[in-house]
């Protein structure tokens, strides 16, 4: 099957009322782990690029194995996203490799640091879309300020200090029309999220509803939504490691999320820590082994059950075969119908 559209994945996923995982890659090995996880549990996904991925990998390598998961799973649609583009080239790029969806992370600058003003996220992100929408190409925006930094990109923080205001966001949906939208609510990427088991009220649910209930056609994005389990830690730990005791959000409020308009759930961390953990216990246990494939399996292997348990909590395990791919072509004559408006003005009636 072609690589299909983010935003036919979301609005699935919202009729179905499920989430669907963003999964970050930057390696053969964790494609792998994504399509095995996917067909395990017969799950859509989501696949998603940093630019420090890309840089990494090498763009093109990259998208062929994107490429070469999607013509291996014939059975599991597949959405390649840009994750957190700074720049207006940046997601060209990425379009004009073949991704199917982008985040034009316009709440930020163009160095990935300085959060921006409204008005420059605003231009920015509508001048995105334009270009997105007119290829048939997805776009996730966002409002607010994420805490964190991941890949290089982000401006620090808890997460807490530039939490969305629900006006702006509503503003902001209707002056950009992006097909989704990250919010701030707290959360922030990467392993120190919290230094305590957070209680249920460290996270502004009650932002994101208000969200929701403004925004009912805007698929809502959760950012930095890895879990951080004490056994994944536990692992790193006791075979040379030294991660200082961290919290990451609870499952139970995910699952809170996708009832209220989370569609997109992103998730790096938690694969990163169940890869590095498993590549750990071999070169600890067993330091006579020096071929890569000895640690690299395990590792896909552990990627993968996290993989699968987070798309069986998000709800879309099963969902693999709900329905048939619309192409591109025809996701960018909907957009220029107006059959796929999502501004607040148009959708709702
Ligand atoms: P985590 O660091 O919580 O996995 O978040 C990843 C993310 O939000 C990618 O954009």
């Amino acid at each position: 099957m072609p690589l299909v559209s983010m935003r036919q994945l979301l609005d699935e996923a919202a009729k179905g009322g499920y989430g669907v995982g963003a999964f970050n890659v930057n390696d053969m090995e964790q494609i792998q782990a994504i399509m095995m996880a996917a067909r395990q549990t017969k799950s859509p996904v989501i696949v998603q690029a940093s630019r420090g991925a890309r840089a990494f990998a090498e763009d093109l390598y990259l998208f062929k194995l994107i490429q070469a998961a999607a013509e291996l799973n014939p059975d599991i649609p597949i959405a390649m996203h840009q994750d957190h583009g700074n720049s207006f080239e940046t997601c060209k790029s990425a379009i004009a490799l073949g991704y199917t969806s982008v985040m034009m992370d316009g709440s930020l600058k163009e160095d990935g640091k300085t959060p921006s003003t409204f008005e420059e996220n605003v231009e920015v992100t509508r001048r995105v879309v334009d270009y997105a929408h007119e290829r048939g190409v997805t776009v996730e925006g966002e409002i607010g300020v994420l805490g964190g930094v991941e890949d290089g990109h982000g401006a620090g923080g808890t997460g807490l200090e530039h939490i969305t205001d629900p006006d702006q966001a509503v503003e902001f949906a209707e002056r950009t029309g992006v097909d989704a939208l990250a919010i701030a609510i707290g959360t922030s990427h990467g392993a120190y999220k919290f230094n305590k088991k957070p209680d249920g009220s460290v996270l502004k649910m009650d932002v994101l509803i208000a969200i929701h209930n403004r925004l009912p056609h805007t698929h809502l994005v959760m950012h930095g939504s890895s879990s951080v389990p004490k056994e994944l830690q536990d692992i790193v730990n006791e075979y040379g490691g030294s991660l200082k005791p961290t919290w990451g959000v609870p499952i139970e409020e995910i699952q809170l999320g996708i009832r209220n308009g989370v569609r997109k759930v992103n998730v790096d961390t938690d694969n990163r820590l169940a890869m590095t953990g498993a590549i750990r216990k071999v070169l600890w246990t067993q330091p006579e082994k020096f071929d890569p494939r000895d640690y690299m399996k395990p590792a896909r292997e552990a990627m993968a059950k996290v993989v699968s348990e987070r798309m069986t909590e998000f709800g879309q395990a099963g969902h693999a075969g709900d329905y048939t791919p619309i192409p591109i072509s025809e996701m960018a004559a909907g957009y220029k119908s107006g059959k796929l408006d999502t501004r607040p003005s148009v959708a709702a009636h």
